[in-house]
């Protein structure tokens, strides 16, 4: 089971940036209402993330059409929340060697999307259109493109027989075409939001197609998800929670610094960037109040930015908090077998392992870190397997639900990305939209300051 080490965040390792032991107590018995909360959302179907793992049907649905559906490519259209799990999940628990790859065209970068499509053949590849509301500008644009690639390489018939869409199941534009494509549909379930789908098809699918352990992936999750309905001292996602409120909004810890060190925990660093960033970025608390709340998650990769961003980290402004995701073990330890002796710098090396030498460059970090006042903490799996990932995942998300909790906001809307994207179909004639268009107008004429290129 995942374990959570907070030591360095106590006042006795990193001082006045920390906080007393004392508090912890305290919130053990002022925080119960917060794991209630969520359990009751749960309870009468307003949220259903923590629900996922138990549905076997599903898991079983997309592990049979994976057995009938062997591409080596899956392809797939999506964005945010309906991208960046599956990337965490390949990038985690892919294997180079699989004969199955995952692209993911996230990006409306037209030459970032005729190179990825140049690097596969269409016969080779099957397409996930994801989208929970069916509509989003940059999926369905992409939908088109991709659509006529295929059609153009197989006709019609070949190419619908090589897309599926996963999206909302009673409403959105993808819906209806699909139903009007006759693709096969996957569901998102209406109470799971877009970061907080990755255990529903919008991962379990792409994961399923490339050959990924999706049963231990639901097991993990399942474990994590009983752990977060525990008692406050035995319940990680709720101590973290805890943890980063009060290191936030008391200690002016505006920043997170996710710090895997595990290089192929890389890219579940981006999928939890965008969990904290827009679960907890809110105006708005729940009683109507203008509170701007919201912690800033940045990444950093042990060891690689030990040599890029550390010097900031232990130097710099302390209003950074630090979560290292560590494994205690590796598929590899590789040990570092040389004849150079005589030479200081490679002498002291031999017959260690890459996994010592990681495993120490981690310790001195968190030791720099604690020692200039920097407060962090460690989670450990034992192992990065699916088991682990559907772990990280859980914890991540209760862990994100209950920081909502404890700020009193709903973690679980993002009516920035909403006003974004409202701006973004006006700009392209969208009908419906022309309220949008007269406030950018309005922007238009401000007047620009702009040193022209010559
Ligand atoms: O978490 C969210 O709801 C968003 O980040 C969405 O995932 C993102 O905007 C993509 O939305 P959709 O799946 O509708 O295309």
């Amino acid at each position: 089971m995942l374990e959570l080490d907070y030591t360095n965040i106590l006042e006795g390792a990193v001082h006045t940036h920390g906080i007393p032991k004392i508090a912890f107590d305290k919130a053990a018995e002022s925080s119960r209402h917060i794991v209630d909360n969520v359990q009751r959302a749960h309870a009468s179907g307003v949220r259903g993330f923590g629900n996922l793992p138990s549905d076997q049907n599903a898991v079983a649905a997309v592990m049979d059409f994976a057995r009938s559906h062997s591409y080596p490519n899956v392809l797939l259209l999506g964005i945010g929340g309906s991208a960046l799990g599956p990337a965490a999940l390949d990038a985690a628990l892919g294997h180079p060697k699989s004969g199955k790859r995952l692209i993911v065209l996230d990006n409306i970068d037209p030459d970032f999307i005729r190179d990825s499509l140049d690097s596969i053949s269409p016969k080779d590849t099957i397409v996930n259109v994801v989208a929970k509301s069916g509509v989003t500008a940059e999926t369905m644009a992409t939908f088109a493109v991709v659509r006529k690639w295929m059609t153009d390489a197989l006709g019609e018939a070949g190419a619908r027989e090589r897309f599926v869409a996963t999206t909302d199941p009673a409403k959105g534009d993808l819906l209806e075409i699909a139903r009007q494509e006759k693709y096969p549909v996957f569901f998102i379930p209406p109470n799971v939001g877009g970061r907080f789908s990755v255990l529903t098809p919008v991962g379990t699918l792409p994961a399923a197609l490339i050959g990924l352990d999706v049963e231990g992936l639901m097991s993990g999750a399942r474990n994590a998800a009983e752990q977060a309905r525990k008692g406050f001292f035995e319940n990680p996602a709720l101590v973290y929670a805890f943890i980063q409120f009060v290191l936030e909004r008391e200690r002016a810890k505006r920043v997170l610094v996710l710090f895997p060190y595990a290089q192929s925990l890389w890219k579940f660093s981006f999928w939890f960037k965008q969990l904290w960033a827009e679960s907890l970025g809110k105006k708005m608390d729940r009683r109507e109040r203008e509170v701007y709340y919201g912690q800033t998650p940045t990444a950093a990769l042990g060891v690689t930015d030990q040599h890029s961003q550390l010097q900031l980290f232990i130097e710099g402004p302390n209003d950074k908090s630090f979560l290292f995701w560590d494994t205690k073990e590796f598929r590899n330890s590789l040990p570092i077998e040389h004849p150079f002796t005589n030479f200081d710098s490679l002498a002291y090396l031999r017959n260690k392992t890459m996994a010592d030498l990681f495993r120490a460059e981690k310790q001195a970090t968190e030791i720099a870190l604690t020692e200039a006042g920097r407060p962090n903490a460690t989670i450990t799996v034992d192992r990065i397997d699916a088991a682990a990932l559907g772990e990280l995942i859980m914890f991540s998300q209760y862990a994100t639900a209950y920081a909502g909790e404890f700020y009193d906001i709903d973690a679980f809307d993002q009516p920035g990305v909403e006003y974004g994207k409202k701006l973004t179909f006006a700009m392209m004639g969208r009908p419906g939209f022309d309220e949008y268009n007269r406030r950018i107008e309005e922007i238009r004429h401000r007047g620009r300051c702009l040193i022209p290129a010559k």
